[in-house]
């Protein structure tokens, strides 16, 4: 049974070992070192604030997801919440912990009395952009790119 909870420093080499996760579905034609270092700063840049919106779920005493959460502005002025990040280890998808850190980054939200929650994910990250729309979440942007 997972629980979510929010980080503690002494879940910081675990966290950062999920972040290489974070790449799939990145555009193929980004440099590869680039994007890995990227996406460890931003686990890095999560946990090193107070750790308020940075919630991990643990299964058995062992920390198996993450989710980073925050309040962004959308451009109309609403602030909306904000998953920066959402990931699950490997060997622990498919068993409803990603469902399970969505609906505490939602809850999140509602606490704050926000009234919508939104994040980016690669166009070619065809599972999450599946499990986000099982799950409610609609397509409100689409950034377009064209090689010069
Ligand atoms: C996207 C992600 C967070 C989902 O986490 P998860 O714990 O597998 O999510 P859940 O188990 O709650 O739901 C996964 C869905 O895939 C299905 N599934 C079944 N077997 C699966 C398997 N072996 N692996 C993955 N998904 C599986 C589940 O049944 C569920 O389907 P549903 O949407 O019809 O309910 C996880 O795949 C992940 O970390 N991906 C890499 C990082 C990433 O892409 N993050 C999101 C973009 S920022």
């Amino acid at each position: 049974m997972a629980i979510v909870r929010p980080y503690q420093p002494s879940d910081r080499d675990t966290v950062l070992g999920l972040a290489h996760r974070l790449t799939i579905g990145v555009a193929p034609w980004r440099d590869k070192e680039a994007v890995e270092e990227a996406v460890t700063g931003w686990i890095r840049d999560a946990i090193g604030g107070d750790g308020g919106g940075v919630l991990v779920a643990v299964v058995d005493d062992r920390v198996v997801g993450l989710v980073t959460v925050g309040e962004r502005r959308h451009f109309a002025g609403e602030v909306d919440a904000y998953v920066g990040e959402l990931v699950v280890d490997g060997g622990s998808e498919g068993r409803g912990i990603g469902t399970l850190l969505m609906a505490a980054a939602e809850q999140w939200g509602r606490e704050r009395g926000l009234r919508h929650l939104t994040l980016e994910t690669g166009a070619a990250n065809r599972h999450a952009r599946e499990f986000y729309a099982a799950r409610g979440y609609q397509e409100e942007d689409v950034r377009l790119t064209k090689a010069l």
